[in-house]
């Protein structure tokens, strides 16, 4: 099934010059770039993006780091993308994920993970009009 996802270059790795890195990592895998963009988050956005993590020991300064810096916003498109995404990014803390992994490579801790990926369709739906509006979605 084709599918579209929201992949996030969160701001240690935009810091440290990763982000041409990632992104071909992901492209080589023969995924294709929807949309793209470099954003700074307020922290009302950062809320309401991470919102179902709210409550949680780490939300607060996953928040705060999001907006230590300019992250890059991006839809991807390709078949089966999701699941092929999460298994690219590896593991959500880095010690965790396998070599070969985008995590493995550029991510420093759990909070510090370099990467997000939509984890279904459903975060994905409602992920991508977080950032893209309709007319920013079009492929042809
Ligand atoms: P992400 O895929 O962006 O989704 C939620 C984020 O919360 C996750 O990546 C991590 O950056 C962060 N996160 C998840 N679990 C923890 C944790 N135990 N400690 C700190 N940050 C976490």
């Amino acid at each position: 099934m084709i599918e579209r996802t929201l992949i996030i270059i969160k701001p240690r790795a935009m810091k440290e010059n990763k982000l041409s890195k990632i992104l071909t990592m992901i492209e080589e895998k023969g995924y294709h770039l929807v949309a793209g963009k470099v954003v700074k988050l307020s922290r009302a956005q950062a809320e309401g993006f991470y919102h179902v993590h709210k409550g949680k020991e780490f939300y607060e300064g996953l928040v705060k780091f999001m907006l230590t810096g300019p992250i890059f916003v991006s839809v991807w498109e390709g078949e089966n993308i999701i699941l092929g995404l999460r298994k690219l990014m590896g593991k959500t803390n880095p010690l965790e994920a396998k070599e070969g992994t985008i995590r493995h490579k550029y991510a420093h801790n759990v909070r510090e993970n370099c990467i997000h990926g939509s984890d279904s369709t459903q975060s994905a739906d409602s992920e991508i009009p977080f950032f893209f509006s309709e007319n920013e979605l079009i492929m042809e």
